[in-house]
């Protein structure tokens, strides 16, 4: 696992996206696996200004996204399709159709058959991930064992308090959401985790300890032979690690 210490969570996005332009140049129809959430907003920003003054070109790039709430329909202002529109693709020259964001409602067992015929046909060329406060991963929740692949989670409490920020009341935050499994994530053939603001112990068991824990998913990055973990120098500065 290589990690890599950034000033800041706008130099952490910088980075990040350099890896990702440098992937898209070396295989430029690749699969790409993408998060949402608060890590990777930075780094969608950097690309989407590389594709208008740059270049950068999405136009044969298929994404596939880790993960989305059951029960909110895709034009929900708080869906995970809806934040992908607004974050990113909109401002990039990706054909949506290229685009996949599991659907949260309709019947469930043919959304999550759905989502794993596509994981199993595309190969993942790099994911994105951000981590849980609680260190889950997509929504691999921790637990006392995990999921190879997609699959419906009911998310923790701490997972909804941190999410309820997006919505008006807790109460309209989803219960439950599909999402990759664990083995889905680590079958990409590289991993790109951010890590910064209120992650402490969650990054304290990844890079402060030498065990592999399904009550902290993060943890199993360490197995992947091509993870590329990116951390916010205040962040490592918590938790006291050095590099
Ligand atoms: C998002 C996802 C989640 C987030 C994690 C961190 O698609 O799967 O695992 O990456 O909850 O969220 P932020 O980046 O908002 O701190």
């Amino acid at each position: 696992m290589k990690v890599i210490l950034a000033k800041d969570y706008a130099d952490m996005s910088n980075i990040a996206a350099d890896i990702i332009e440098d992937v898209i140049k070396a295989k430029p129809s690749c699969t790409i696996g993408l998060a949402t959430g608060s890590s990777p907003v930075g780094m969608y920003q950097e690309l989407s200004r590389r594709c208008r003054e740059e270049n950068l070109d999405f136009s044969k790039i298929h994404t596939i996204n880790l993960d989305e709430y059951v029960g909110l329909e895709p034009n929900h202002d708080q869906s995970y399709r809806h934040f992908m529109d607004e974050n990113f693709f909109n401002h990039i020259n990706i054909d949506k159709s290229n685009t996949f964001v599991a659907k949260g409602v309709g019947d469930p067992e043919k959304n999550l058959k759905e989502f794993n015929d596509i994981l199993d046909k595309n190969e993942i060329e790099i994911q994105v991930l951000g981590i849980g406060p609680d260190g889950h991963l997509g929504f691999n929740e921790p637990g006392d064992v995990l999921y190879d692949k997609a699959h419906q989670e009911h998310l923790d409490e701490s997972t909804i308090s941190a999410n309820a920020r997006f919505f008006k009341n807790r109460e309209d935050v989803p219960k439950y959401a599909f999402t990759m499994g664990m083995g889905d994530i680590m079958r990409a053939k590289r991993l790109l985790l951010l890590i910064g603001g209120n992650k402490a112990e969650a990054a304290t068991k990844l890079l402060m300890t030498n065990t592999l824990d399904p009550h902290c998913p993060a943890t199993f990055i360490r197995m992947h032979r091509n993870a590329t973990v990116i951390i916010e120098q205040s962040l490592a500065d918590v938790i006291g690690y050095k590099g």
